[in-house]
């Protein structure tokens, strides 16, 4: 086990790292993010969805899926977003409030490493370019699992740079069906996608 203090260290300079640039943070990586989101969505069914945005940061997923062009999107959709710096939630729900034809949403402060939510409780998630800020990244990937449904649809997209892309596909593989990765030359993220497999789970100690 990693000693404590070191991993409170680690998450305090991440908040104080988001808590500082929020206020920019849309202008100088909404572009980019939404190429992601684009990446992702191709076949996403949102219909009758409980959907977990995990790192959901400013809510840059939650403007983009709001302006997908689906009318009764509000009332088929409840959007939950968690995050560990206050600061952009603070952004995210400011635009929850500016924000037409809302969907259904929550926000949370909280860590993707300790996931307030009880068992199966989300049938779509989302992680995008937030796993890679974990001190430990097989425990946060084992939290979206546990609050995962049999079945749900995993859309994660993970910074390139220092990922143990094998470590993470190993650990994925034995969680999922149907598990791509897309590594694209012109984008800085991994793209991984998979449906939940939970029948095959065994406790672990990690
Ligand atoms: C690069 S931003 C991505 C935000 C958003 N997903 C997007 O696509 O714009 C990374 C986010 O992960 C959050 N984050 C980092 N570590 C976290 C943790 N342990 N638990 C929850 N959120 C975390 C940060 O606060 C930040 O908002």
């Amino acid at each position: 086990m990693k000693p404590l203090n070191e991993e409170s260290d680690k998450k305090k300079i991440i908040v104080e790292k988001y808590n500082s640039t929020s206020s920019f943070y849309d202008d100088r990586y909404r572009k980019i993010q939404n190429e992601k989101f684009e990446l992702h969505f191709q076949n996403t069914n949102f219909n009758c969805k409980t959907l977990l945005d995990a790192g959901c940061g400013t809510g840059l997923l939650f403007e983009y899926i709001s302006s997908l062009n689906s009318n009764n999107l509000g009332r088929t959709l409840r959007y939950i977003g968690i995050d560990i710096s206050w600061k952009m939630l603070k952004h995210f729900y400011n635009k929850t409030k500016k924000i037409k034809n809302k969907v259904n949403t929550n926000l949370i402060l909280g860590d993707i490493e300790n996931l307030p939510f009880r068992e199966d409780k989300f049938n779509l998630i989302f992680s995008i370019t937030s796993l890679q800020n974990l001190h430990d990244l097989k425990k946060g990937l084992k939290e979206i699992i546990r609050v995962g449904k049999e079945k749900t649809a995993l859309k994660l997209s993970i910074l390139r740079k220092h990922l143990k892309l094998e470590e993470v596909i190993t650990y994925l593989n034995s969680h999922t069906i149907n598990l791509r990765t897309e590594n694209l030359e012109e984008v800085e993220d991994v793209l991984i996608q998979g449906s939940l497999n939970k029948k095959n789970i065994i406790e672990e100690n990690i």
